[in-house]
């Protein structure tokens, strides 16, 4: 099965300015505990480096565009997030890295959890060991 799980989202496009909304468990299989969004990320910065052991996200290009790399320790993908009406599901024990944001853009992220740093695995050869054991 393909590591990148796009979705969807609903798109009412107006004169007056587009609108895309989200219902957890409804648009994305998961109840929204914790929202986060990244901006005025530098053009050279990399953000991400790590694989949740429990969290499930929702990223979302809310405006501009940048690239993630998705990789379960049997393959990698990389995909680029450019559209508001889209969203890509990263499951847990998948490592991700995002780069290359474009000027002004903004990550949102709709999570499954509330912040935990226990949740974390930040070091690729412990990412490595672990899904190696699953
Ligand atoms: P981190 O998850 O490493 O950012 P990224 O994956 O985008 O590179 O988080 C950076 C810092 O922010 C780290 O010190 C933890 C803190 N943080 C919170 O306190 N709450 C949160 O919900 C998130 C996502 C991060």
């Amino acid at each position: 099965m393909s590591l990148v799980k796009r979705i969807s989202l609903p798109k009412i496009s107006d004169p007056r300015g587009n609108l895309t909304f989200i219902e957890g468990q409804r648009h994305i299989p998961f109840e929204i505990r914790r929202v986060y969004y990244l901006y005025d990320v530098p053009a050279e910065s990399e953000r991400g480096g790590h694989a949740h052991r429990n969290l499930t996200q929702l990223l979302i290009a809310v405006s501009g565009s940048f690239d993630v790399l998705l990789d379960d320790g049997k393959s990698r993908e990389t995909v680029t997030l450019n559209k508001p009406y889209e969203g890509l599901l990263i499951d847990c024990f998948v490592w991700r890295e995002m780069k290359n944001f474009s000027s002004g853009s903004v990550c949102m992220v709709l999570a499954s959890r509330v912040y935990e740093a226990d949740d974390y695995i930040r070091d690729y050869q412990d990412f490595m060991r672990t899904v190696r054991k699953e």
